[in-house]
């Protein structure tokens, strides 16, 4: 049958799944705490990868799932279950990355523990923002992504405490992160795409 569908023309279910199901891209916020910028930077990033049309681009923010601390709950909480039910739903991400003592945050750390299959085989990019552009925590995130099967893209953009905020507080990205953000969101739904054919 599906020799017959395939000289026919004809496509099955599941190739109609792979080719006409928009990619959906989750951008998450990777802190939690009261004052923090990352959701700034969260929009700002959705707002660029809006305008490309090519994906449907979500902000997942951590702190919405009140996770437990990875082994000290009963594992029957709610946030738990709907957290692995977003990663399952999406096809890749772009994760908004804060520097905390030159890594990521312990609340990231944990969302990342607290699913396993459901960020398999899927790609990612990384934002990244502290004094040195979040450059440190970016690098321990790639670490731990090649653990959990997700593929971390090339280009990363790195915004400055210093140059591209106010007071380190109010979001005001430079220009030049335009370019980056462009290729990174290129490579991020290049790879999400070949990715989906392989789940
Ligand atoms: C506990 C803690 C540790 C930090 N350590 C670093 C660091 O090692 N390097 C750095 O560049 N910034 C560091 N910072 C500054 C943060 O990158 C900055 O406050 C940033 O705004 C945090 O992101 P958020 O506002 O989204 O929480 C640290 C901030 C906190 C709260």
């Amino acid at each position: 049958m599906g020799f017959l569908n395939k000289l026919f023309g004809n496509t099955t279910k599941e190739e109609e799944k792979m080719t006409n199901s928009k990619l959906k891209i989750g951008i998450i916020l990777g802190s939690t705490r009261q004052g923090r910028v990352s959701p700034q930077v969260g929009e700002w990033v959705k707002g660029i990868a809006d305008k490309r049309g090519d994906a449907d681009y979500e902000i997942v923010d951590i702190a919405d799932f009140k996770l437990p601390f990875l082994g000290e709950g009963t594992g029957q909480e709610p946030g738990l279950a709907a957290w692995n039910e977003k990663l399952d739903s999406l096809d890749g991400f772009v994760f908004v990355v804060q520097e905390y003592n030159h890594s990521i945050t312990g609340a990231l750390k944990n969302a990342l523990d607290s699913a396993r299959d459901a960020w398999y085989n899927k790609a990612a990019g990384i934002v990244s923002y502290g004094s040195t552009g979040g450059a440190r925590a970016a690098e321990h995130l790639r670490g731990i992504l090649g653990e959990l099967k997700v593929a971390d893209v090339r280009t990363h953009p790195t915004l400055s405490l210093f140059t591209d905020f106010e007071n380190g507080s109010v979001f005001k990205p430079q220009d030049l992160h335009q370019t980056n953000m462009t290729a990174m969101l290129d490579e991020v739904i290049a790879w999400s795409g070949a990715l989906k054919t392989l789940r």
